[in-house]
């Protein structure tokens, strides 16, 4: 049992996107103005998420993360937060959010059962993040990376590392993370982006902003017990500082590990975030498929992975989707 593809690869891990809606608009993601959204209609209601993931955890899935857009956006998220909590057989339950409307929220979602999350935070520089995401809400993402530490949450940054854009944002960051003891993760940037801005020149890669820090900050030493199948590859600070990770998705491609899928908000599977082809579920979780479809589409989908992303050759084709309608 267990969700295998052709290469061997376990995928136990699913990423739900709840919603393609988002209260900013980082550049590197969504265009500035008239973001094509998906109508209304068209998203998974809670009832469906919920029985969507249960069948998914029969097949051997244990973990779920959920995603956006920004999925805080979505009515009553801890409402679905509860649900999912509840399934048996769910081992880790995670969050990946930009932060700007967490204060609010940190509290409901623990209580539905949330103890993890993601915050999505590039710079501490207010001028730079209304640059970034044409918003000016850096204080209100503080506040509530602010409310889940009170809480208890284990909470981690993403940061998007752009050459010539976030460059001086590395150090301050980390040193952030340091302050708090909140493990930073630099995300190489990857063509994901809805106005096709991505070019390998604008990617700051793993290595050059471990040179930075270990110049800046401290020397970092891999992590011995390092789970192999994340996405990141986690170091620590040599002076005993803490953690920091690395999303080394252009520079050193993670593919051979991937143990994750993923389910768009209007209910489509992807076996990869640069998937081109998607499977249909939506259609059957409306229109009375049974659970044992639903279950082999799944597992089809699955069968049918392709080895890796393409990114660092000629036949790279970028999605169909941008990161907002795909879910991290
Ligand atoms: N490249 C790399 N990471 C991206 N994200 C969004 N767009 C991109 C991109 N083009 C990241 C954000 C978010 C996570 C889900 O994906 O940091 O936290
Ligand atoms: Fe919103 Fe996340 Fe895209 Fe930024 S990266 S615009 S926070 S969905």
């Amino acid at each position: 049992m267990g969700l295998y593809d052709t290469f061997g690869r376990l995928h136990d891990d699913l990423r739900v996107s709840v919603t393609d809606r988002c209260n900013i608009r980082c550049y590197y993601c969504m265009p500035e103005r008239e973001v094509r959204f998906g109508p209304r209609e068209e998203i998974l209601s809670f009832e469906e998420i919920e029985r969507f993931v249960r069948i998914a955890v029969t097949l051997g899935i244990r973990k779920l993360r959920i995603t956006g857009g920004e999925p805080l956006v979505r009515h009553d998220l801890p409402v679905l937060m509860e649900r999912l909590a509840a399934i048996d057989g769910l081992e880790d339950i995670a969050l990946t959010s930009n932060g700007v409307l967490l204060e609010k929220y940190a509290a409901p979602l623990w209580k539905a059962g949330l103890r993890r999350l993601n915050v999505h935070l590039d710079t501490l520089d207010r001028e730079r993040f209304r640059e970034i995401t044409r918003r000016d809400e850096l204080d209100r993402v503080l506040a509530g990376i602010e409310a889940c530490r009170a809480l208890g949450y284990r909470v981690k940054l993403n940061a998007v590392a752009l050459k010539g854009v976030t460059e001086d944002d590395i150090v301050p960051l980390a040193r952030f993370g340091r302050e708090k003891g909140i493990e930073v993760r630099y995300i190489e940037f990857m063509p994901l982006d809805a106005q096709g801005l991505w070019d390998r020149g604008k990617v700051l890669t793993a290595d050059e902003i471990m040179a930075l820090l270990a110049r800046e900050i401290s020397p970092l030493e891999p992590i011995a017990d390092a789970d192999p199948r994340a996405p990141a590859s986690e170091y620590q600070y040599v002076d005993g500082g803490g953690r920091v990770g690395f999303v080394a998705s252009v520079s050193k491609p993670f593919c051979l590990n991937c143990n994750r899928i993923r389910l768009t908000a209007d209910g489509k599977l992807r076996y990869c975030l640069f998937a081109i082809e998607e499977t249909d579920v939506k259609s059957l979780l409306r229109h009375e498929g049974g659970d044992e479809e639903i279950a082999r589409r799944i597992a089809d989908n699955v069968r049918s992975k392709w080895l890796g992303h393409q990114i660092n050759t000629a036949k790279f084709v970028p999605p169909p989707r941008p990161m907002y309608a795909i879910g991290g």
